[in-house]
């Protein structure tokens, strides 16, 4: 079995191929990645010496160059997790999520025809349902609630997951969508609310709440959502969306207060600035379907999760450290500067 990973070196996709190495060590796992600002080649470190795993860097938008991959490695499955993931810079520049989030995952379909891939799961979002009023804690998404979305970024998902669907309706191209809820983990890019939270926390920083900090995120750890890309792409039936979340709704300003405390620090470093620009209120899955086709149930409950994954940010300070004295400095200066 040979599996293509596209945006391996990313948070999400990185987690997946040490999930499925080690779950299936006969695999073989292609990882595509172009190494963007979000994507280090140091997540992929403890894997890159094995037989069974190969990177390549290339642009999945680049049509010659995945065309070559597909040739080359011949994958059965293919898992996109390939994107431009964060609303806030979708905000500041939409292009460029257009350019990968939907032509990006056509170029992998017109491959994946090409060479007659047995799957092509594309992974989406809850954010393509829009976001759910407060007063209503009655109201979650299911798969058939209509699309309707805020940010450049999450109609960017829209538009893929709309092309996914043509794509298996005209072609017959097998696919699977995930639409899953806020990960959080290791190797999560510290422009994200959890591990910007951490990393600033820990460096005495102030902790930037946007608005009120009342919006509500379904918080899954994202070991939970690979084991559910993992029971879809080999159990999941063909043509289907599948909504992945683990009732656990949390606002952001009680998520910033536990890290808060974890760390030993003072609230007075929480800061409210202005809010981001469209800001969706809450997200809520309803996640009745995979848990009635395939059995798939979150595993890791919020309280074990954010403390093992406060640990591995003390645990691998290097990493983080690296990028936000990097190159991710300025960004941070242009978001939050004169906020
Ligand atoms: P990420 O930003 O951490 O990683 C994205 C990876 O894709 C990076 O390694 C980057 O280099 C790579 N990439 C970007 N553009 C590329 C291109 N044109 N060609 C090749 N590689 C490219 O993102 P993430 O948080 O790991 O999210 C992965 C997927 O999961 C995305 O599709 C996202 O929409 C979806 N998702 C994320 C969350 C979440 O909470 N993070 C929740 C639900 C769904
Ligand atoms: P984020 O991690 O960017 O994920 P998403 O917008 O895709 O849900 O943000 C999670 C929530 O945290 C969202 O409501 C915005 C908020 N947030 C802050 O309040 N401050 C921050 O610095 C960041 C990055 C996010």
């Amino acid at each position: 079995m040979t599996i293509l990973v596209t945006g391996g070196a990313g948070f999400i996709g990185g987690n997946f191929i040490h999930y499925m190495m080690k779950k299936y060590p006969d695999y073989r796992i292609i990882c595509v990645d172009c190494l963007t600002y979000a994507g280090n080649l140091e997540t992929l470190e403890p894997v890159m010496e094995n037989k069974n795993f190969k990177f390549y860097k290339v642009n999945i938008t680049d049509r010659t160059a995945i065309d070559k991959v597909f040739s080359e490695e011949r994958p059965d499955i293919v898992v996109n997790f390939a994107a431009e993931s964060h609303v806030d810079r979708s905000i500041e520049n939409p292009e460029v999520f257009l350019m990968t989030n939907i032509i990006g995952t056509q170029v992998l379909m017109d491959a994946s025809r090409k060479y007659q891939v047995t799957r092509y799961h594309q992974v989406s979002t809850d954010e393509v349902y829009g976001d759910l009023p407060l007063d209503r804690p009655d109201l979650f998404f299911t798969e058939t609630t209509p699309i309707h979305t805020s940010s450049p970024y999450s109609a960017s998902k829209a538009a893929a997951d709309l092309l996914v669907q043509a794509y298996y309706r005209t072609f017959q191209l097998p696919v699977t969508i995930s639409r899953c809820s806020n990960n959080y983990g290791p190797y999560h890019f510290p422009e994200k609310l959890i591990p910007l939270m951490i990393a600033n926390a820990l460096n005495d920083k102030p902790l930037p709440v946007y608005g009120t900090g009342e919006n509500v995120r379904d918080w899954l750890y994202v070991e939970d959502h690979c084991r559910a890309i993992d029971l879809i792409i080999h159990k999941g039936k063909v043509g289907e969306i599948y909504n992945i979340g683990g009732h656990n709704e949390m606002k952001n300003i009680d998520i910033v207060k536990i890290i808060v405390h974890a760390l030993g620090k003072s609230e007075d470093l929480i800061t409210f600035v202005s809010d981001r620009a469209g800001h969706d209120m809450r997200y809520a899955i309803d996640p009745t379907k995979i848990h009635r086709e395939l059995g798939w149930l979150p595993e890791t409950k919020f309280q074990d999760g954010i403390k093992k994954t406060i640990q591995w940010y003390l645990d691998h300070k290097e990493w983080w450290e690296r990028i936000i004295n990097g190159e991710y400095k300025h960004y941070y200066e242009r978001m939050y500067g004169d906020r």
